[in-house]
């Protein structure tokens, strides 16, 4: 790989897993699925996967659902195996069915043979709900472990369902028990509660955490970005008043964030207790200015307090 022309990114422990990682990781579902969403040709994701490789991001985010593994597998060839993160899941429940244990195993090497890996770094559950925890850690936990006892991956995580369970409710359940390595958590500068609700928490234990939701569909959207201040308005939690015409204008300016998207990545990229910050993108050009914008100074403190001023009693919306 060629990382001559990049700075490098730097790289965080993740927790008690030991893992080095990039503090930014390429996010291969969401919105985009690094492009496959809007049409991108699968050459072209590939190519974006490589680009990310060459910036020097190590840690790469997909699932069984998002369609992305079996880019991954082909952007993978000839890159040495320890030089990558790959991370990937498996939902626990599909279409109102609960998937049984048994399954699990046949998951796992479907996903490995998309990856064409022989091990997995990082095995999520996916998208748990509170009402689906103790299932999950009592049924489908057992089966995972076994298959971790037998190598198909290293480390075992957990993801919350953002869009859903805005105030964390599962994971503030799932990290009272001492058997995950990583969770995937949402969190942005609109709502900012697991800065109370799950951070003191992963950092006690050391358990790597990973941001998902940095940007999502509202903060790169100037009227979803109106739109939604003002229903947390009408919510009636807002801190304090905007301009309702730009509500984030505040933190683009000359020594601050050069965009609401930078200023949103940044903060999630400053943020105590945050490991890795995932990016969502399958356009090259988002690419480079993502990892400028997570190899940038935190926002100016008065920005940093301003949002922290209007958002922190948010916990209803997720940015999506
Ligand atoms: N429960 C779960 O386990 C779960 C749930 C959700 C997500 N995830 C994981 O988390 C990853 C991150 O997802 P996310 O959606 O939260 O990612 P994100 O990075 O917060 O947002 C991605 C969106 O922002 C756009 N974007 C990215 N960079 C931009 C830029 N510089 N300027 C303007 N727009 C930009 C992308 O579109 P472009 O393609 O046009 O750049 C995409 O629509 C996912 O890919 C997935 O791997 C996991």
């Amino acid at each position: 790989m060629n990382h001559a022309s990049c700075p490098p990114i730097t790289r965080v422990r993740l927790g008690r897993t030991g893992l080095e990682a990039s503090i930014l990781g390429l996010g291969c579902g969401g919105p985009s699925r690094i492009g496959q969403t809007a049409g991108r040709t699968e050459e072209e994701s590939v190519a974006l996967v490589r680009k990310a490789l060459d910036s020097g991001i190590n840690f790469f985010d997909t699932a069984e659902t998002y369609g992305t593994e079996a880019i991954l597998g082909r952007a993978f060839q000839g890159v040495p195996r320890e030089s990558f993160i790959v991370c990937t899941k498996k939902s626990v429940q599909a279409k109102d069915q609960r998937v049984r244990p048994e399954d699990l195993a046949q998951a796992i090497d479907g996903s490995l043979a998309r990856l064409r890996l022989g091990h997995i770094d990082i095995f999520y559950l996916h998208g748990v709900l509170l009402e689906d925890y103790d299932f999950t850690s009592q049924e489908i936990l057992p089966a995972a472990l076994r298959l971790r006892e037998q190598g198909k991956f290293r480390f075992l995580g957990l993801t919350e369902n953002f869009r859903t369970d805005t105030r964390h409710r599962m994971l503030e359940r799932a990290l009272q028990d001492d058997v995950w390595d990583v969770v995937m958590v949402g969190f942005n500068l609109l709502n900012p509660g697991a800065r109370e609700r799950v951070f003191p928490v992963t950092r006690r234990k050391n358990i790597g955490v990973v941001n998902m939701y940095a940007v999502r569909r509202v903060l790169g959207n100037p009227a979803r970005v109106r739109e939604t201040v003002a229903e947390i308005q009408r919510l009636g939690l807002l801190g304090a008043s905007v301009d309702e015409a730009d509500p984030l204008g505040f933190l683009v300016h000359a020594g601050g964030a050069s965009s609401v998207v930078d200023a949103a990545y940044r903060l999630c990229r400053h943020e105590p207790g945050v490991h890795v910050v995932l990016s969502g993108t399958g356009d090259p050009t988002h690419l480079e200015a993502n990892v400028k914008s997570i190899l940038s100074a935190p926002l100016p403190e008065g920005d940093a307090a301003r949002l922290r001023a209007l958002f922190s009693r948010v916990d209803s919306i997720s940015g999506n």
